[in-house]
C-alpha cells in the first residue's frame, strides 16, 4: 500500500525489489487493492511477482469510490474485479476481500456476486475488512468467509473482541497496520515532519500529547527487544505471531533492508516473562484513535 498511498511518494523499483526480496525470504503472502492507486499498486505486484506467482497468495480488495466513498453494489464488483485480474496479470485473484462494509447494500448480495467469480475460478477465498460480527455471519452463509482484515497491532486491540467469532467460524485473520503505521518501528518522528500527503501528519496517535506518549512505550519496547537481540519492529511482529497459529500479519514496507529486518520475526521467541512485560508497557494500546476525523470504521 504505501507504494502508491498514505505515507508520500514511494519508488517503485524499489518497492518491487523489495517484493521480490520477501519471496526470496519465504515470504508468501502479498497484500495489494484497487484503492492503492487505483490500479498502479496492482500493477507493480504483479510486475514482481509474475516469476513465481504460482507459489504465492495475492490478495487484493474492492469497495471504494475515488472520493473514499463505499460501492459494492454486484456490477461495481464485477468491474473492478475483472480490471484487478487485467491489473495484476493473473488468471485468479487468491483473497478478494470486500475493503469496507458498504451499508446500501445488502451483504448477502455482496457475498453472492463474489461467489459468481469462485463458481468461475475467477478468485480462490472470500475476505471481509472491518467487518463486524453479524456481517460476518451473514455474509459467511452465503458464501464462507475465509479472512478477516483488520487493524491489530500492539497499538491496536479493539479487534480481539471479534476473534471469538472468527474461531467459531474458522476465518482467519490478517492483521493490517502491524507495525502501527510504522510508529511501532523506532522511526516516529512529529507529525509535521512528515511530506504533503503523509496521512501520518494527521495521524491521531502523532498529535502532541498522544505522540509523546506513544513513543514513550516505543521506547520502552525497544529496550526489551534489545535485551533480546531485537529490534523493536521484529518484537511487535512476534508478538502478534504469539495471537494464534490463524493469524497472519501484513507489515508494509517499500525498503528492501527492511523486509530482510521484519521477516527475522519469524525467528524471535517471546517467553511468557516478555509478554507479560509488553503487557505491563502497553495494557490496552496505543494512545489515539485508529484514524483522524471520525474516519475510524465502526463494525457493522
Ligand atoms: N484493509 C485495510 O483497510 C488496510 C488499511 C491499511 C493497511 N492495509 C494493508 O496492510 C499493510 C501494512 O499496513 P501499513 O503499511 O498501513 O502499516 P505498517 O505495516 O504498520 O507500517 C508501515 C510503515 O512502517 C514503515 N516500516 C516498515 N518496516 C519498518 C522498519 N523495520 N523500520 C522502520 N520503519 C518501517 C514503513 O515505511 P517504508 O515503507 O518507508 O519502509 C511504513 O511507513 C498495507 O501495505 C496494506 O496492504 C490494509
Amino acid at each position: 500500500m504505501g507504494l502508491h498511498l498514505a505515507y508520500g511518494p514511494g519508488d517503485e523499483q524499489e518497492g518491487i525489489a523489495a517484493i521480490r526480496r520477501a519471496h526470496e525470504l519465504g515470504v508468501t503472502f502479498f497484500d495489494t487493492a484497487e484503492l492503492y492507486g487505483w490500479g498502479e499498486n496492482e500493477k507493480a505486484v504483479g510486475r514482481a511477482v509474475a516469476g513465481f506467482r504460482d507459489e504465492i497468495v495475492i490478495a487484493t480488495k474492492f469497495g471504494f469510490t475515488r472520493d473514499f466513498g463505499f460501492d459494492s453494489r454486484p456490477d461495481h464488483i464485477r468491474e473492478v474485479v475483472e480490471n484487478s485480474l487485467r491489473y495484476l496479470g493473473v488468471d485468479t485473484i487468491d483473497v478478494l476481500y470486500q475493503h469496507r462494509v458498504d451499508p446500501t447494500v445488502p451483504i448477502e448480495d455482496v457475498a453472492g456476486t463474489v461467489k459468481e467469480f469462485i463458481d468461475a475460478g475467477k478468485v480462490r477465498y472470500f475476505g471481509l475488512s472491518e467487518a463486524g460480527p453479524s456481517t460476518i455471519r451473514q455474509a459467511h452463509a452465503v458464501q464462507p468467509v475465509s479472512v478477516l482484515q483488520t487493524e491489530y497491532s500492539l497499538f491496536e486491540r479493539d479487534v480481539e473482541q471479534l476473534l471469538p467469532v472468527l474461531d467459531e467460524l474458522g476465518i482467519g485473520f490478517v492483521p493490517y497496520s502491524p507495525l502501527g503505521r510504522g510508529f511501532l518501528t523506532g522511526a516516529a518522528k512529529p507529525a509535521d515532519q512528515y511530506t504533503e500527503g503523509d496521512m501520518r501528519r494527521t495521524d491521531p496517535r502523532w498529535q502532541p500529547g498522544n505522540y509523546e506518549k506513544n513513543l514513550d512505550a516505543v521506547r520502552r519496547l525497544t529496550a526489551l527487544a534489545e535485551s533480546k537481540g531485537a529490534t523493536v519492529s521484529q518484537l511487535a511482529l512476534a508478538w502478534l505471531l504469539t495471537r494464534g497459529e490463524h493469524i497472519v500479519p501484513i507489515p508494509g514496507t517499500r525498503s528492501v533492508r527492511r523486509v530482510e529486518e521484519n521477516t527475522g520475526a519469524a525467528d524471535v521467541k517471546l517467553t511468557d516473562a516478555d509478554l507479560a512485560a509488553i503487557d505491563e508497557i502497553l495494557p490496552d494500546g496505543g494512545f489515539g484513535e485508529r484514524y483522524a476525523g471520525g474516519r475510524t470504521p465502526t463494525w457493522i
